[in-house]
């Protein structure tokens, strides 16, 4: 069974970008008892934004109840949290010494934010190697995502090629994406929809928040007034009707833009009611998760407590094929003393005595 992998940053209040674009494909393709599913809440990776630090466990928390809410069963798939796992940090610098800073540099995101900054901390760089070893770690091969992560990985098979050529290995299978993915720009019409850019719509929106806000939605311009006919397919709005509206609605308010019949308000009370199938039922159990805090613990406890076993088990191989000691319990690495009781680093070879002592 292939292993899906995928991750959110608990940046608070998950929109309907990361649920478009991810959250709902990962539903899917679990329900579709083709895969084993792993789905991390990155918290390290939060910190490459501004953050507060009294407030990211609750965050952290809340993203889980999220997944949970929009239909991520714990009991056939893992949640657990990022910084609880170790060997995630052991790998991102093991990778980092394989990787290519040329092609860090490239990345985009890494360039629309530097840009933003005046002093680039290393973290932002360094992002995609956290999130490669985020999924080889489990050796997933198929990572849902929105578009905006696509390139991270292909960094990430990249990085995946690279160790497994350097070491001779076929440690970690090369990762894909899924082949439909999406991108939603936000309520503005301009840069894709997030959180930091003030233009989302979140998944736990009431609805008279959601209908005001998709009111305000920015549209094609040239629809300037209602008998001027538009382009669908550069409408942000239309965009989500292909995620969220049956086929007939979606090829009636393509036509209706096309032709004038309708106009964008008509459009939109249509999107709204489609949106609405998809928000009630996730309102209504992130209501019901959100009085129990303890079973959202629990589940990440238990997810924790699985993916460690998993990623231990690769950083064995990974520890084994770089030349490290493989068993991180056993005897400490270093020359056996003589009269010493410690037992030789597995596999190791008997010091030859000229050796001993040598500086
Ligand atoms: P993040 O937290 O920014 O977003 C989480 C997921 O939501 C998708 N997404 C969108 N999709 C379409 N339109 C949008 N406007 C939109 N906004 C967000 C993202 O593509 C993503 O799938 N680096 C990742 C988190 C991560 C990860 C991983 C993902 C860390 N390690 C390993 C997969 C595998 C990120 O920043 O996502």
């Amino acid at each position: 069974m292939a292993t899906i992998f995928s991750g959110m940053q608990p940046t608070g209040g998950l929109h309907l970008g990361n649920y478009l674009g991810a959250l709902r494909q990962w539903v899917k393709l679990l329900n579709s008892g083709e895969h084993k599913g792993i789905f991390c809440v990155v918290d390290a990776h939060a910190l490459t934004i501004d953050y507060e630090p009294k407030e990211l466990l609750a965050r952290t928390r809340e993203t889980a109840m999220v997944y949970m809410a929009a239909g991520i069963d714990p009991e056939r798939a893992l949640i657990f949290v990022q910084s609880d796992v170790k060997e995630h940090f052991e790998l991102q610098w093991y990778l980092s010494c394989v990787a290519h800073v040329g092609e860090l540099t490239r990345m985009t995101q890494f360039k629309e934010k530097s840009e933003q900054h005046e002093s680039v901390k290393a973290g932002l760089l360094t992002y995609p190697i956290l999130m490669a070893a985020d999924i080889l770690l489990y050796k997933a091969t198929l990572v849902p995502v929105g578009a905006d992560q696509v390139q991270h990985l292909e960094f990430a098979r990249d990085t995946a090629r690279h160790f497994n050529h350097r070491y001779r290995a076929d440690v970690f299978p090369e990762p894909k994406p899924h082949p439909l993915t999406l991108r939603i720009k936000g309520l503005d019409g301009q840069a894709k929809m997030s959180k930091s850019r003030g233009n989302t719509i979140s998944l736990l929106d009431p609805p008279k928040t959601v209908k005001k806000k998709i009111g305000g939605a920015f549209t094609d311009p040239a629809r300037v007034t209602r008998d001027i006919p538009g382009t669908p397919e550069i409408c942000n709005i239309y965009t989500m009707h292909t995620a969220v509206s049956p086929p007939d609605k979606v090829t009636y308010v393509a036509e209706g833009c096309r032709t004038a019949g309708i106009g964008c308000g008509d459009c939109k009370a249509i999107l709204l009611e489609s949106l609405e199938v998809e928000l009630v039922p996730i309102r209504q159990k992130a209501e019901v998760l959100a009085r129990e805090p303890a079973r959202i613990d629990a589940v990440l406890q238990d997810g924790a407590a699985e993916a460690r076993k998993i990623a231990s088990a690769t950083m064995r191989e990974v520890r084994e094929v770089m030349g490290f000691n493989a068993d991180t319990m056993g005897a400490p690495p270093g020359p056996v003393q003589a009269g010493s009781q410690a037992s030789p680093r597995p596999g190791s070879a008997p010091i030859p005595p000229d050796a001993r002592g040598a500086s």
